[in-house]
This record gives C-alpha cells, structure tokens and sequence, in this order.
C-alpha cells in the first residue's frame, strides 16, 4: 500500500508542525477537509497521536479545575483497513484511511468536556500537518459503533465503555488540491467560510486589531496585556468550528473599578443536539489562547435551562495550561 514517508525530524517541515504552531497559527490555519488523497498516514504520526489521545482520555492533564470529577469522553483512532469498509460517510468524506473516533454518555458537562477535549485532538492534528472534519450526523452510526465496542487496550489504550455512545467522528489524513463537488455544496449550505462578526457576537469588548492576531500567530505572546489576551482569545473562540456552522457562543465582559475586564460571561444561544459540544469546542480555544499568552484566570460552568453558560474571572488563578 501507498504510505506517505515518515516526516523528517530535522526536517523544516518536521520544525514547522512540531515546534513553532501556536494555538493561535493553529485554530486560524484549520479549517474542515472532506476530500483527501487516499494515502495511509505515517505509523509514526499515528502512534503519535494515539499517545495525544491517551493523554486526553486519562484525568490529570491540565484542564480548568470546572472539569474535574466529570466522566471523560474516550477518544481512539482507528483504520478503515480493519474495519471491512464499514466506516461510511455517505460519500461526504472520501479518500480519509483513518478515523478519530469519541464515545461519550449524555450528561451535559461530559458533552461540553467532548467537545474541548476533541477539538484539542483536532488542533493536535493540525499541527502535525493532518487534515480533519468534525463530523457529528454524517457517518455510519452502527459500522462506528460496532468498531468503538470491539476497541481493546493494545492499541488504543482506550476500553470500550459500555454506556458511551460514538457521537463525534473525524477522518484524518492529507488533503487534495482539488475539492469535490459534494464538498463545496457541504460549505456552500453550511457557509462555512463565514463567520458572524466580532460585535455581533461579544459585547463590551472591541474587537483585537489584524495586528495584534498576526503578532500572536507568528509566535510573539508573551507581554501581552490581559484586555489584548481576552480579545484575541475571543477571537479565536470565534473562529472555532461549530455544527451546521451555528456558532453558539456570546459573550459580555464586566470590568471592576478600575475600569480593568473581571469577568467573561459565555452563553451557548442554540439548543440542539450539538450545542454542548459546539460550547465545548469555543471553550476550548478561548481558554487555550488566553493560556498560550501566559494570563490565567478561573472557570465556573454551569448549565441553566439545559444551556451552559462560563464565566471566566480575574480573580481566581484556577487553571494555568501547560500544552
Ligand atoms: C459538532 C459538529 C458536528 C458537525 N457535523 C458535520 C457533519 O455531520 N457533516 C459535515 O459535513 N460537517 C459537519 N461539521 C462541520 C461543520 O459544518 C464546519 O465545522 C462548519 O461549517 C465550519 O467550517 P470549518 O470547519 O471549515 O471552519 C460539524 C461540526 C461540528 C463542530
């Protein structure tokens, strides 16, 4: 079979993806593939990003303390090679040869930690120069779920759950230059190049200038002041991917008498089968990008009339990210 080599560690390539991809070059640099070129993945990156996974998948890292004592998501990578063609997207993916596949119950903090923890997987890929696209409606729910129960501990590291559900799958692999036509009709439906703008979304905030977001993506973050910190990273929750592109999140900042930003109120607006897992997802690339520029701060998740809403605030130091 066709492998794509192992990439050079010396390599500038190897450089590129490993050591210079910010959070920041990484949520702007992602965006949603759904034709790829048929080549296996390199045995090397998979084990790679197995290891990533399994790191996800164990309580201990370095998530906000909000998180703590929720029942995590599991989250595998699996061959198509193994599973005899059943992992079918009904012809919206071709050519992916793996999966990131995650399981998870119902409870809406398990929801919101999926959606975090997957789309830390996902920007994982990204910097690792490996193309993805959360899908949560179009795949083959039993051929999925049939290859999550039959998971054991010797690859993945990940034993099968029996009460979890495989809501959230996403193929890996290398883009082609050319798109497809059910590709381009997907964005087209979803206007998945657009985004509403910064105003529209976040209120009592101006928007961080072009920049500031380029100063921040070309690997300059420290000696950021906190209010520049808050806008960027409400930025870049901006630009996370959502379902349907129905980009959920809202946002009001309080400032204390000083005139200094104390709190971040962040609301999910939709309440839909996706919309714990879409706030899951902004929450994570607000919080990996405020913690990329060294300011900290603290997360209180809560989940009135089935929306979860954070507040993040000044005053507490609760979480400080190591990536
Ligand atoms: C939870 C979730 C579920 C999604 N489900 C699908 C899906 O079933 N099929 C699909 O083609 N895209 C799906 N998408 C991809 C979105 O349409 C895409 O992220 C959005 O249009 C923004 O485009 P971008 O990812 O290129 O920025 C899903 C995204 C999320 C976050």
């Amino acid at each position: 079979m066709n492998k794509i080599p192992p990439l050079d560690q010396n390599s500038p390539e190897a450089g590129f993806f490993k050591q210079t991809m910010n959070t920041f070059e990484a949520i702007t640099a992602r965006k949603s593939v759904r034709t790829f070129n048929g080549l296996k993945l390199d045995d090397n990156i998979l084990s790679e990003l197995r290891a990533f996974c399994d790191s996800l998948n164990n309580a201990g890292t370095s998530e906000p303390a909000c998180f703590k004592g929720i029942k995590r998501p599991q989250i595998a990578i699996i061959d198509d090679a193994h599973q005899a063609g059943k992992l079918g997207t009904y012809g919206v993916i071709s050519g992916a040869r793996s999966f990131a596949i995650m399981a998870y119950g119902e409870d809406w903090a398990e929801q919101v930690l999926a959606g975090y923890l997957f789309e830390k997987a996902v920007l994982e890929c990204t910097r690792q120069g490996i193309s993805t696209c959360w899908l949560g409606g179009t795949f083959n729910r039993a051929g999925f779920q049939e290859a999550y129960n039959s998971l054991t501990s010797s690859v993945n590291n990940v034993n099968p759950i029996a009460d979890n559900i495989v809501g959230i799958v996403s193929p890996l692999g290398h883009s082609t230059h050319k798109t497809r036509f059910a590709e381009r009709v997907m964005r087209r439906v979803a206007r998945s190049a657009h985004r509403h703008p910064f105003k529209n979304l976040f209120k009592g905030i101006e928007p961080p200038t072009q920049q500031l977001i380029d100063t921040l993506c070309n690997g300059n973050t420290s000696g950021i002041s906190l209010e520049e910190a808050l806008k960027a990273a409400l930025e870049m929750m901006r630009l996370a991917p959502s379902s349907r592109n129905s980009q959920p999140w809202r946002a009001t900042t309080e400032t204390d008498m000083d005139g200094a930003i104390s709190t971040v109120r962040i609301e999910c607006v939709t309440d839909n089968k996706f919309s714990k897992i879409d706030f899951g997802i902004g929450l994570y690339h607000f919080i990996g990008s405020l913690a990329e520029t060294g300011h900290t701060g603290g997360i209180n998740l809560t989940c009135p009339n089935e929306r979860p809403t954070a507040i993040w605030s000044s005053s507490s130091n609760e979480f400080h990210l190591q990536e």
